[in-house]
């Protein structure tokens, strides 16, 4: 019976083990390691707020006054006005009526689908969405229809198909996690109106990078007023913890009654809200750093391309380097650590089986001199994994 062992012995067999790396420094661009000093090309901390001294100042000066934990769930004791102050900016910054805010961003999602949709919904779902919508949408014992990836076509012929003008909702990532690219938000917003159907954006890695004002992919597109749903998380680029869901006053009323996740958890503590309400002001201020991003990001698509690797050029911090199986995602991550620089191998279940990368992510606080040594040393490993298999044939 309970044979975890033999599962896992399979897994180290597959090369789908996983084990954990303990930070011993910030998260900046240069962190230890296994006592080793790495540069750190993996991170979701894209703006570089991790270690910023107005995040620390604010989380300490909010700790001096509120203490620690916040004691409670939102709708008990939880709740301190730096909630609803948060939720109120975070609002205007997506320009919707409301917005809730929940403890983290995996909780958003699974508490928010499974109260909207029910088993008379029907759900299509690109089929990268990150696994918390999936989650969500299994939950909620709706329909579950999957399209291809960013694929309008397949998704207008999924929508004729299984659509039985009940109710139902599209979900898409807006910047897709793992693979950088963005998703087709105006054509999926057009199929949605026409099939009355919901949209649903989640936006964790577009916010406080696209846009005009760094308010993400959906106001990327200028489709502000046509999402119905978007859902954000503040532990990427605001590098603080937590989700949220911003749209009409009445669906978030409605969330904040239905969502378990929401109701049955403690909510975030107020320097974590405090945190993110200082992350909301430097975005707003300081649109010079999404831009050097960005820029840093296109310069390191551009490099690797240029030196015989493939990566789309996509606008956006994440850059997947695929590789394929799982044994040599990890040989190129183990041997780009070996040169001290950190880019963890991304392997099934997180990605589709025969796609394993090297998933870099570019921080705006990176230096093009580290980025230049990044992809001297990704040419290098590569040319040694290339001749080691060689010579084994
Ligand atoms: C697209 C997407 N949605 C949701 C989440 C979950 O957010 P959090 O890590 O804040 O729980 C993540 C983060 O891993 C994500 O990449």
């Amino acid at each position: 019976m309970y044979n975890f062992s033999e599962t896992l012995e399979s897994l180290r067999a597959k090369d789908l083990y996983r084990k954990l790396n303990y930070l011993e420094a910030a998260q900046d661009p240069y962190t230890i390691i296994e006592g080793q000093k790495v540069l750190l090309l993996s991170s979701n901390n894209y703006l570089g707020l991790c270690n910023d001294e107005r995040m620390k100042e604010a989380a300490i000066r909010t700790i001096q006054e509120y203490g620690v934990g916040s004691g409670g769930s939102r709708l008990t004791t939880g709740s301190y006005k730096l909630h609803q102050e948060l939720e109120e900016k975070l609002a205007a910054f997506k320009e919707t009526e409301k917005a809730i805010v929940f403890s983290t961003g995996y909780a958003t999602n699974v508490g928010t689908i499974s109260a909207l949709a029910d088993p008379d919904w029907v759900i299509f779902c690109d089929r990268l969405n990150h696994g918390s919508i999936i989650d969500g949408c299994r939950l909620s014992g709706a329909k579950l229809v999957v399209y291809k990836h960013c694929d309008v076509v397949d998704l207008e012929k999924k929508i004729k198909r299984y659509h039985n003008k009940g109710k139902g909702l599209i979900i898409t990532d807006g910047v897709f996690s793992m693979d950088g690219d963005i998703a087709p938000l105006p054509e999926i917003v057009r199929l949605a109106k026409e099939h009355n159907l919901l949209t649903m954006v989640d936006d964790a890695h577009g916010t406080g990078i696209l846009g005009k004002k760094g308010s993400g992919t959906v106001a990327h597109f200028n489709l502000q007023d046509q999402v119905d749903i978007q859902m954000g998380t503040l532990s990427k680029a605001f590098a603080s913890e937590g989700g949220y869901i911003a749209g009409k006053q009445s669906m978030i009323d409605y969330i904040r009654h239905k969502a378990k996740s929401f109701i049955y958890s403690t909510a975030p503590a107020p320097h974590t809200i405090a945190i993110s309400l200082q992350a909301l002001e430097i975005i707003q201020k300081e649109p010079e750093r999404r831009k050097s991003l960005l820029e840093k990001a296109q310069w390191f698509r551009g490099e690797l391309n240029n030196n015989g690797f493939s990566v789309p050029m996509d606008n956006s911090p994440i850059i997947p380097l695929q590789v394929g199986d799982a044994d040599l995602a990890l040989q190129w991550s183990r041997k780009l650590f070996e040169e001290a620089i950190y880019v963890p191998a991304i392997r099934p279940p997180t990605v589709p089986q025969g796609t394993s990368r090297l998933r870099y992510s570019i921080m705006a606080t990176h230096d093009y001199k580290d980025l230049k040594r990044a992809i001297e040393k990704t040419l290098q490993v590569g040319k040694d994994i290339r001749n080691n298999s060689e010579k084994k044939q």
